[in-house]
């Protein structure tokens, strides 16, 4: 039932038109009747980026992006950061409530049970150039894995989806090991399943020749925490593209494959490693004035500032500068944070940013601490798909059960030519010629 309703008079007809609101929306098809003649296919809205366009409802993660909040299933993100293991937030953006411990037990168990990859999987990672981009690995090996589980078509049943979510879980960051051994020439390691979930991460990067790897216990709770930091954001770029896959039905490794292609992108996920690029760059305090400038003259962009949705601090980039500072007590300072916090000193108080509310965002501090951890600016991004992975299954997970669901399948207003005749090809030029005169 609508909560209210809106009336709009079409100026053309003077045909009055009264569309039900509910969830303050309004649904687009009921905008499909109006219409200046009858033979028209209707009004559609235009909304390019979809800017102002629910593509579904959701029950996952709420944003309020002028105030600055955060919440997964209702708890907030600072409570969650301060209090859950990552795998905990997993269940918790999977089942909707947080597990008891006999059930985290058992959920950290069934996990753990599918970190090892096929073998086959480490020759495909071979193939690639020894200086291929571990994002490029990452995409192209989680899509690999349709093949190797033919199984996860049975997209319908949810024992199914179930067990997928499971192996993608407990794989991705083992892909994401593999990548950067591969970028460093060395051996692939078997996961350790005694360790935490970060821990096993860990020990897959950088396990050398000792007999057992010792992960230090504040960069693996570090790690934790940014995971937890990344584990979902409604309807971003990366998960719309999940939806949008999985909408056609597709098997979830080639839909997280998509989503992971999304996030690649400097605008989206890929910001972290952009931002380091750009600090780089800057290199010294004195050179900030002159990079603002050239930002507010619109050559460049302050890369790790703005956001579609926070108008206010990104709640995330709040509890991110405060690991650094755990982080650096074990790493030691990294110099770039000082240019960071006074690009963020001199960005708040500028106008050009205060009037655009443009604030930092969740990548704007992270490279600096996965730099700190000893992370090449080319693996931030997977660092953040590592967290992401659960956020893209769980929304996948709640497509797959909405009554609602359809094929994602936008529409267009076409600007094209009409109608025209086909022109033979030894008659264009001339024909071409004219037409153009
Ligand atoms: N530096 C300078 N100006 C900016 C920036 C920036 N980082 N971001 C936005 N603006 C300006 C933009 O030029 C525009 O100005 P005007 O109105 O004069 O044309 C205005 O602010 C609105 O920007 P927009 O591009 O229309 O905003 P959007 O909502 O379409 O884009 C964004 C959001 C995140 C893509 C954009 O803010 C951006 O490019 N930021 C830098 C990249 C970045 O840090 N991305 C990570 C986002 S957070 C992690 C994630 O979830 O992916």
């Amino acid at each position: 039932m609508p909560e209210r309703k809106l009336r709009v008079r079409d100026t053309a007809t003077d045909e009055t038109y009264e569309l039900g609101v509910k969830h303050s929306a309004i649904r687009a098809l009921d905008i499909r009747p109006i219409k200046k003649d009858p033979d028209e296919f209707g009004m559609l809205s235009y909304d390019p980026g979809y800017t102002n366009t629910a593509s579904c409802t959701s029950r996952i993660t709420y944003i309020d992006g002028d105030k600055g909040i955060l919440r997964y299933r209702g708890y907030p993100i600072e409570q969650l950061a301060e209090n859950c293991s990552y795998t905990e937030v997993c269940y918790l953006l999977l089942y909707g409530e947080l597990p008891t411990s006999s059930e985290l037990t058992a959920w950290n168990r069934e996990i753990v049970d599918h970190t090892m990859v096929h073998e086959n999987m480490k020759k495909f990672l071979d193939g690639f150039r020894y200086d291929a981009h571990p994002m490029g690995m990452l995409i192209s090996s989680v899509a690999a894995m349709s093949t190797y589980y033919p199984d996860s078509k049975n997209v319908q049943s949810r024992t199914n989806r179930r067990l997928q979510q499971l192996r993608l879980i407990g794989k991705v960051p083992t892909l994401a090991a593999y990548a950067y051994r591969h970028s460093r020439g060395l051996p692939f390691p078997q996961p350790d399943n005694e360790f935490s979930y970060s821990e096993n991460f860990m020990n897959m990067l950088w396990r050398m020749t000792e007999a057992r790897y010792q992960p230090n216990p504040t960069l693996a709770r570090a790690l934790d925490v940014l995971f937890i930091l990344h584990a979902d954001h409604e309807q971003n770029c990366s998960t719309s593209t999940m939806r949008t896959v999985g909408s056609s039905e597709a098997d979830p490794y080639v839909s997280l494959s998509a989503a992971c292609g999304a996030l690649y992108g400097p605008l989206h996920g890929g910001a972290n490693e952009a931002v380091l690029t750009m600090l780089d760059e800057i290199g010294t305090l004195d050179k900030i004035p002159r990079f603002i400038k050239e930002v507010k003259e619109g050559e460049r962009r302050l890369m790790g500032f703005g956001h579609r949705v926070y108008k206010n601090y990104d709640p995330r980039a709040k509890i991110i500068s405060e690991i650094a500072e755990q982080v650096f007590e074990v790493t030691g300072r990294n110099p770039k944070i000082e240019l960071a916090k006074e690009l963020e000193r001199i960005a708040l108080e500028d106008d050009y940013f205060v009037k655009r509310r443009l604030y930092p965002n969740v990548d704007f501090y992270s490279g600096i601490i996965y730099e700190a951890m000893g992370f090449k600016p080319e693996m931030f991004t997977v660092l953040f798909a590592i967290g992401r992975t659960v956020g893209w299954l769980a929304h996948w997970d709640e497509l797959m059960e909405d009554p609602e669901r359809r094929i994602a399948r936008p529409r267009q207003l076409y600007l094209g030519p009409e109608e025209r005749e086909f022109v033979p090809i030894l008659e264009r030029l001339g024909r071409m010629k004219h037409e153009r005169s």
